[in-house]
């Protein structure tokens, strides 16, 4: 077996993208304009919305979707916790409290009941993850939060494509949070995306997005300077062209895995529920109790040979140094066991079988 170089993930840029992002530079407009309002149209139309907004990154998504259905110090948001540091984070940056539930251990997002258990009168809204591309749970989550009249914020940072009971990821809460960052599933290199259904939100983010201008140098409360350019929306559109193709070669990157994977005995490969459209922005696997090698073997074995592999993530939400200095205990024990157990092997459109079949031989010589 000849020694490979093989990535966890490698983004995607072709010609076209190349020629629009040339034209968007040619065109004059490197900031507003028609290209960023094209990707917006373009993406609330994917996404099945009334309205998208391009902004600077995820973070901002998530935190402009917070301050849009007024979320203020005192306030409390459920989150969980497992899931990248930033949908609690975002909570943290308003001065509310991050109140941190555990996950189903079969898709790594919110347990239903632990959201049901931890609203309080302070509740303000729920941000479920759909993490690594396979949709939360959304039914009950949405029927808990309207029974409270919390609002339902969708962290879809990783979920572009995914699908809901034939239901786009994004269009199923109140506001959905996107990040472009380079390694997504559609990139422009560093972006972000909040859609919504309701009018009233969507003008609310625009103006937190322009500094609060309602018209030229008229502000009518504080907003921050939070807009994508034309250069990046020219690569969103391109991007967005490919999403379905390319989501499609990840699935059957990920079915080829899962058939070899599920041999092994010793390692869980990702579950898709029958209600879902897993994208696999991760391919996520689980070792199992009486896996023969620890975590960080698997991965120092894999890299040996050859093959990048991740930890998203290695500590959960509650044991970041950070809420560990803000008082956060111990809690969650599915989070705690997956940020033990798991590990993302390359699931990206540029694998070729043959990569496939390495890795797959590789996991079988253990
Ligand atoms: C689940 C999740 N939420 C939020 C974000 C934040 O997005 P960004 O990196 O674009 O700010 C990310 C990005 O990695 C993410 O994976």
């Amino acid at each position: 077996m000849n020694k490979r170089s093989i990535r966890i993930s490698v983004p995607h840029i072709d010609e076209n993208d190349v020629e629009m992002v040339v034209k968007a530079l040619r065109s004059g407009w490197l900031v507003h304009g028609p290209l960023v309002e094209e990707f917006e149209t373009r993406f609330a139309k994917y996404i099945g919305v009334k309205r998208a907004l391009a902004v600077t990154n995820g973070t901002v998504a998530l935190e402009l979707s917070l301050r849009a259905i007024g979320v203020k110090p005192g306030d409390e948001v459920i989150v969980p916790s497992f899931t990248f540091i930033a949908t609690a984070n975002t909570v943290l940056m308003l001065g509310a409290k991050p109140v941190l539930c555990d996950i189903d251990l079969e898709i790594f997002s919110l347990d239903p009941s632990c959201v049901e258990d931890s609203i309080s009168r302070r509740t303000r809204a729920v941000i479920p993850v759909h993490l690594y591309g396979h949709p939360a749970d959304m039914d009950p989550i949405v029927r808990i939060a309207r029974d409270h009249g919390v609002f339902v914020i969708e962290d879809a940072a990783q979920a572009h494509g995914a699908l809901y009971k034939g239901m786009k990821c994004g269009s199923l809460g109140d506001l959905g949070a996107f990040s472009f960052y380079a390694t997504k599933n559609m990139t422009t290199g560093e972006g972000g995306m909040v859609t919504t259904n309701s009018d009233d939100l969507a003008r609310r983010v625009e103006l937190l997005r322009n500094h609060g201008q309602e018209a030229k140098y008229i502000h009518i409360e504080l907003g921050g300077n939070y807009r994508m350019t034309s250069i990046q929306a020219a690569l969103g559109i391109s991007q967005l062209e490919k999403l379905d193709r390319l989501n499609e070669i990840r699935r059957r990157n990920a079915e080829k895995m899962t058939q070899g994977i599920k041999k092994l005995g010793w390692l869980r490969p990702p579950i898709e529920k029958p209600w879902a459209r897993h994208v696999y922005h991760q391919y996520v696997v689980m070792l199992e109790d009486d896996a023969p090698v620890s975590r960080d073997e698997l991965a120092s074995y894999l890299r040996e040979h050859g093959v990048e592999t991740a930890v998203h993530y290695p500590l959960p939400i509650h044991m970041q140094p950070l809420y560990r200095k803000l008082g956060y205990k111990d809690c969650c024990p599915n989070s705690y066991k997956a940020s033990q157990r798991i590990l993302s092997l390359p699931i990206h459109p540029a694998l070729e079988e043959d990569d496939i079949n390495y890795i797959i031989d590789l996991l079988s010589k253990i």
